[in-house]
């Protein structure tokens, strides 16, 4: 793994790079924006890219890697691509043909992480990871009681090596972090900055977590952005958070996250104790957002 990215082990031996680069888009913006996004995010320093079946942008991923390997940016074993299994596809019969399908998008021979994108039994998934076509396997929205569930599964060969829920200030999901920490498990945040704010899946009289005043606060205090404290104060609970942007300025300040100095005051935010979940149905909240130590 490139040695620009700051790391997290994971429980079968691998790393994650510390903070990955979110490729969600809704289909009105057209792929050719995000093809160039992950050029750009590429060329930042990103080596963790989170991408998806469902976002139908793999093609555009994929071309983006090659690319940049042709290049010489990068190696492959440089970068860490996690993509996900979608629901369409969860019959048994059906997982192996699909991620195939999703490492054609990619131009990939394995992936990184290959994820459940909503609670299904994992024995498929395992078996993708003996099949040599994924390296690590892994759950996403999966609450405690399901998380539990699946450990305790008589047979299961392989842990999930994270689960992937939305968390950020306004839901930090302290309890489900505390037990995938005992689990090794690690938390992958997605939603850190306040998501993308799509009307689909967000109520547009949310709060907007980068305005939040406590936030705002505590940025100018330290000298930082707004989205460099929640994403830092997510690294520094030992999450991996994700961040989208199509902006290069922003792609480069959200990666100074995993470099910069230790940040003290989040007591502050913390004791503030909002408890708000932005993704539309509610996913994964086990009503565990309180105060962290
Ligand atoms: N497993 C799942 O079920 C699931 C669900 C949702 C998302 N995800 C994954 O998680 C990723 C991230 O979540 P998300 O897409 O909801 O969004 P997010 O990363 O929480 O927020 C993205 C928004 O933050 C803004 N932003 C980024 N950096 C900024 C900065 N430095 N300063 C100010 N604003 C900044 C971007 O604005 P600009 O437009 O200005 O750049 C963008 O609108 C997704 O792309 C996807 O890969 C997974």
């Amino acid at each position: 793994m490139s040695s620009k990215q700051h790391c997290v082990k994971l429980n079968d031996g691998h790393f994650i790079p510390a903070l990955g680069f979110g490729t969600y888009k809704p289909k009105e913006v057209p792929k050719s924006k995000s093809l160039e996004a992950a050029h750009l995010a590429i060329d930042a320093g990103y080596r963790h890219i989170d991408t998806a079946y469902a976002y139908q942008i793999e093609e555009e991923i994929g071309q983006a890697i090659q690319s940049k390997i042709k290049a010489g940016v990068v190696k492959r074993e440089d970068m860490f691509i996690t993509t996900k299994l979608w629901c369409t596809c969860f019959r048994p019969e059906l997982v192996k043909p699909a991620l195939e399908k999703s490492l054609k998008n990619l131009q990939l021979d394995y992936a990184d992480l290959y994820i459940m994108h909503y609670p299904v039994p994992m024995k498929m998934l395992e078996k993708c990871k003996d099949a040599g076509l994924v390296k690590s396997i892994g759950v996403s929205n999966f609450n405690h009681k399901q998380l539990e569930r699946l450990l305790n599964k008589p047979g299961l060969k392989y842990k999930p090596v994270c689960n992937q829920v939305e968390c950020h200030l306004y839901l930090n999901q302290s309890k489900l972090l505390d037990y995938c920490k005992s689990k090794d498990i690690v938390l992958v945040a997605y939603g850190a900055l306040g998501t993308q704010r799509y009307k689909e899946w967000v109520d547009q009289n949310s709060p907007v977590l980068l305005n939040d005043p406590v936030l705002c606060d505590v940025a100018k205090k330290n000298k930082r952005s707004p989205a460099l404290i929640a994403l830092r104060y997510l690294v520094q609970r030992g999450v991996v958070p994700l961040a989208q942007s199509f902006k290069e300025n922003e792609m480069r300040e959200n990666l100074q996250s995993c470099w910069s100095p230790r940040i003290s005051i989040f007591r502050g935010i913390l004791t503030w104790g909002a408890s708000y979940d932005f993704y539309l149905p509610s996913l994964c909240v086990d009503s565990d957002a309180d105060d962290v130590a």
